[in-house]
């Protein structure tokens, strides 16, 4: 019996080598950036838990979207923070509410591909992603609030929607709205696995979402769960979703796995507000080699299986890889 060992280092010698081999890539093809938009005029006002993200204003927000473009980012997502909320979300679903005008405004002056988040806690005065019942959030009367939101959106030309709410069946609610309106072209992104996660904390800053009382785990999964991601994953599919959202995503690398190989749909992954303030952080105090660490942790999410990544790290990658 003869012992030999592996020779690992012959491919690692040159990065002329190295790419060769490289098993996971990373383009500004596969990322999603998210926007903030506020109502109002010339406001541009940094998330003080974001260093780099801003919650802007419509002027704002159409030239960021034409700077986008340039740098080669294709796609957004966008957040509305309307100035008035209500108990029942009613500026989620208003025609001229301050998505639809950004939409359309963004549409006019740029080819960027749109997706909206469809949901309800940035339009509720107490926070929360549906209508309240009984102190807590009422599955299926949120339902219909959801699909004239979605429907809203779509009448004002987004290219997509993605329900972030986690109500069950809000998927084929929405999918027939949308039909049934004539939109049958626009697919669903649905964040299908969505934890309870703290790490949506600095995002509540930007999106002004807290609850006003009590927490979301009556809606959102458990952290400790893995096969339920499987259920979730498999009724949105079967209720129409077109590609199936992870999310958060450097935490749950292994349920991005779990779905890649269990469904044979577009995965999407969600590298959230807590994981990028985190990152920024590290960076700020000179912790961290700053573009290295932020392609690292955007490689783990596609080496994991996701296809597409929601990142507020998008224009960090369009100025490293350029
Ligand atoms: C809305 C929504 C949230 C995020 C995306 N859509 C927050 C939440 O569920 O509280 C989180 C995004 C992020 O943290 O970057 N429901």
């Amino acid at each position: 019996m003869t012992f030999a060992f592996n020779r690992g280092r012959r491919l690692r010698k040159n990065e002329i080598i190295r790419s060769m081999v490289r098993e996971n890539s990373l383009t500004l093809d596969d990322l999603i950036y998210p926007l903030f938009v506020v109502e109002g005029n010339g406001i541009k006002k940094e998330v003080s838990s974001m260093p780099g993200i801003y919650q802007m204003s419509i002027d704002y927000i159409v030239d960021e979207v034409r700077e986008l473009e340039r740098l080669g980012i294709k796609a957004v997502i966008l957040f509305g923070i309307p100035d008035h909320k209500d108990e029942f979300g009613s500026e989620a679903y208003n025609d001229n509410g301050v998505i639809q005008q950004a939409i359309r405004a963004i549409k006019e002056n740029s080819n960027i591909y749109v997706i909206t988040d469809v949901c309800m806690c940035e339009y509720t005065s107490h926070g929360h992603c549906g209508i309240i019942v009984d102190g807590d959030v009422d599955n299926d009367s949120t339902l219909n609030y959801l699909a004239m939101e979605a429907v809203s959106h779509a009448k004002a030309g987004a290219d997509m929607v993605a329900p972030s709410d986690m109500m069950d069946g809000r998927v084929l609610t929405i999918r027939r709205s949308l039909d049934s309106e004539g939109f049958y072209n626009i697919p669903i992104m649905s964040y299908a696995v969505k934890y309870a996660s703290a790490f949506y904390g600095p995002f509540r800053d930007a999106a002004e979402s807290t609850p006003q009382f009590g927490d979301r785990r009556s809606y959102q999964m458990d952290p400790a769960n893995r096969l339920e991601a499987l259920r979730e994953a498999r009724s949105d599919i079967n209720e129409g979703a077109d590609i199936i959202m992870v999310k958060p995503a450097l935490p749950y690398l292994d349920i991005i796995r779990d779905v890649r190989e269990k469904f044979d749909m577009p995965v999407a992954a969600y590298n959230v507000s807590g994981e990028y303030s985190m990152i920024m952080a590290g960076i700020q105090r000179g912790w961290f080699d700053k573009d290295r660490v932020i392609m690292e942790g955007l490689i783990s999410i596609k080496r994991a299986g996701a296809d597409i990544i929601l990142t507020y790290f998008a224009k960090e990658v369009a100025r490293i890889i350029g």
